[in-house]
């Protein structure tokens, strides 16, 4: 029997379905079919046709991904990793150094070290250099009143950020953005060689600058310093918290600003009610989260035979938590499938399910945001697409390669 193409995803026979062939999401998280897994299967047993994946279960009600969350010492993240191919990104052993791959009692010490990087107050002062790089973007393109959003803004700015949290030279920005790029085709890819070699370069490399900066005042020194019950952080610890921000805070904001812009430039009458008032941004930063959800899932595994809605699973079951489902699952928001900045959102899924692992970095990547559309709402008029758009989908990435614009500059 084969797959059902995405065409026949509102009417096949949801025993067929099978979310872990890249080709699932091409156009896109298949949101008909996370509606009929709500609906008829909330818990899903996904028989898998890729030979590089095993069988695992879809979770898709944002109340049961919650509870699974929250329960991290029934649902480890240690076990078997966080995607659905525990082999990728390469050994399981090397990502196990990483905060997103520890359990209890573990990542509890590690993430109390890690989080003085992203108090309010760290990350507070970054705003003005934030505005600083989207305005001169925005200025450059009213010249021509054209950009390619992707290339032009939704990449450049999250990735400027990170070179200034490394400390590390503005020049190194291209490398920075081929590790990332790498490693999010490479999760799909039937060859773990570009993932494995894009770590390995970016270790040898942030060895140097980590290391070389452990004495001084920037946030490498902050946290190599960072004490808590006398307790500080290893060095391999250090570098490996510096890597998983190099992937976690890159192409995940870009890609939410991608959508948010396109979603915007579809639906003018928003964007103009924001432009008219700036009041209205943050809270069009939570729906432009919930309606992009970047990340479409992350893995757990059951470490006890246990159940969830009467569905017995089995202790080693590898659970994939779908957020871009609980981002629109109707119980949370009536209406979930439509993009209205202008109604209030209270929750969401893209920051994760709201247990220990919550995003380490969402105030951050909350304050980008809010800068990248308050400049982009007071700078630029009547945004119309003047190409294709190209997007960028992988079974866990939910983003776009190419987005050209024409825009009338305020
Ligand atoms: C729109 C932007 C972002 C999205 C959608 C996003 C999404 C996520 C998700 C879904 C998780 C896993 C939550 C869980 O397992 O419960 C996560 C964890 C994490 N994120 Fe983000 N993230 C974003 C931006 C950032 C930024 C800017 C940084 C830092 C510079 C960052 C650093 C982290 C870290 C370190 C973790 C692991 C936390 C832990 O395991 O305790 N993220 N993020």
């Amino acid at each position: 029997m084969t797959a059902p193409t995405r065409s026949a995803f509102d009417t096949c026979d949801l025993d067929s379905v099978d979310l872990s062939v890249p080709e699932a999401f091409v156009d896109g998280p298949p949101h008909e079919l996370f509606a009929r897994l709500r609906a008829q299967a909330p818990v899903h047993r996904n028989h898998s046709r890729n030979p590089y994946v095993g069988d695992f279960w879809s979770i898709t009600r944002a109340a049961d991904i919650e509870m699974v969350s929250k329960h991290a010492t029934l649902f480890s993240a240690h076990e078997r990793g966080i995607w659905m191919r525990s082999d990728a990104a390469g050994g399981l052993d090397l990502m196990r150094n990483m905060v997103i791959f520890k359990d209890p009692p573990d990542h509890t010490r590690y993430r109390k070290l890690v989080q003085v990087a992203f108090t309010p107050r760290t990350i507070a002062h970054l705003e003005d250099y934030v505005r600083a790089r989207v305005t001169t973007i925005l200025d450059r393109a009213a010249e021509t009143g054209s950009m390619d959003l992707v290339k032009d803004l939704s990449l450049p700015v999250p990735l400027a950020v990170i070179t200034d949290l490394l400390g590390a030279p503005a020049s190194d920005v291209g490398k920075l953005a081929d590790w990332t790029a790498r490693l999010d085709t490479g999760v799909d890819a039937p060859e773990l060689g570009i993932c494995m070699e894009a770590m390995m370069e970016m270790a040898g490399y942030l060895e140097e600058l980590i290391l070389g900066q452990i004495k001084g005042d920037s946030l490498v020194g902050l946290l190599a310093r960072a004490e808590v019950d006398g307790d500080r952080l290893t060095e391999d610890e250090l570098l490996m918290f510096f890597a998983i921000l190099v992937f976690a805070g890159n192409d995940t904001t870009r890609n939410a600003t991608s959508s948010g812009v396109l979603a915007l430039t579809e639906h003018p009458d928003q964007l103009q009610a924001l432009a008219a008032d700036p009041s209205r941004i943050p809270n069009a930063v939570e729906e432009i989260l919930r309606w992009s959800t970047p990340l479409n899932y992350f893995a757990r595994t059951a470490l006890e035979d246990t159940e969830i809605r009467g569905v017995p699973i089995a202790a080693g079951d590898l659970l994939l938590l779908w957020y871009a489902s609980g981002s629109r699952d109707e119980e949370i928001l009536p209406g979930a499938d439509r993009f209205d900045v202008l109604r209030p959102v209270e929750y969401h899924q893209a920051f994760g399910g709201g247990g220990r692992h919550f995003c380490l970095g969402a105030g951050l990547a909350r304050l980008e945001l809010k800068v990248i559309f308050e400049e982009f709402t007071r700078r630029v008029r009547d945004p119309r697409l003047s190409g294709p758009v190209v997007r960028h989908c992988t079974t866990w990435v939910n983003g776009y390669d190419s987005i050209p614009l024409t825009f009338t500059p305020a």
